[in-house]
């Protein structure tokens, strides 16, 4: 059975000091479940939200990584840099950095390999522009996204990455996918992942939906049979949204 997964994504939002400040008010509001719950910050404040969440089992995770071991790579960070001080996650291939930031399904496909080698486990990000959707050719285009950046992941490993499908259209527009929108891309990249690993595993693979993602409309998200988890954005800047979104 897959447990459903919450993670807030930060992006470039608050300082050290409100990082902390988030901890103490949102550990006061979390009761732990059966929910697994992450919180993807900036790479100064992964130490002080490590330190603020010990003992809670609230998990941390970076929002992007290298893929070499090490080397002349200036403003980098490597995973094992991250795993050493307690990283659990890392988002990887966010569309911000795919399209901002150069990143493609080569260099994606590279650090969803290097983290799980370092005992990080992936939020391998995917999802189509409004273009490609306006086109009908979301599906073909997740799926070429799929099948690049899984390339040469073990079935064992595959287990361990959780997949966030975030149409970019939804990202910080207030336009989310409708629930039914979201379940059938999501269906259908687990229909991919069974291609390629076969049912089983694919079946207990985490699929995360994220874009727009809120207090009222995270509950009919969660209740699709294939939404697994949510990836949530400015809705994990405020501990009381993202607490509500957290008790879906
Ligand atoms: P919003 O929830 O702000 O739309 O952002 C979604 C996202 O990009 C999470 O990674």
């Amino acid at each position: 059975m897959r447990k459903p997964f919450i993670a807030g994504n930060w992006k470039m939002y608050k300082t050290a000091e409100q990082a902390k400040a988030f901890a103490e008010e949102f550990r006061k509001l979390y009761k732990p479940s059966d929910v697994r719950v992450a919180i993807a910050a900036p790479f100064t404040q992964l130490w002080a939200l490590k330190e603020a969440f010990a003992g809670s089992g609230i998990a941390v995770a970076a929002q992007n990584m290298h893929w070499a071991d090490e080397g002349a790579y200036t403003g980098e960070v490597s995973a094992a840099m991250l795993r050493e001080i307690g990283v659990d996650y890392c988002v990887i291939g966010h569309s911000e950095r795919r399209q901002y930031f150069a990143e493609t399904d080569e260099t994606v496909n590279k650090k969803v390999l290097k983290a799980l080698e370092a005992g990080i486990l992936p939020i391998l990000c995917c999802g189509e522009s409004l273009q490609t959707r306006d086109a009908g050719e979301q599906n073909a285009f997740v799926e070429a996204q799929i099948r690049a950046d899984f390339a040469g992941v073990s079935p064992e490993d595959a287990k361990k990455v959780t997949v966030a499908y975030e149409p970019i259209w939804a990202i910080g527009t207030g336009r989310t996918a409708s629930p039914q929108q979201a379940q059938d891309m999501c269906a259908y990249i687990r229909e991919v992942l069974a291609d390629i690993y076969g049912e089983d595993i694919s079946e207990e693979i985490t699929i995360q939906y994220g874009g727009s993602v809120k207090p009222a409309n995270a509950s009919e998200l969660m209740d699709q049979p294939d939404i697994d988890g949510a990836l949530v954005g400015g809705a994990s800047l405020k501990p009381a949204d993202f607490i509500e979104i957290v008790h879906f």
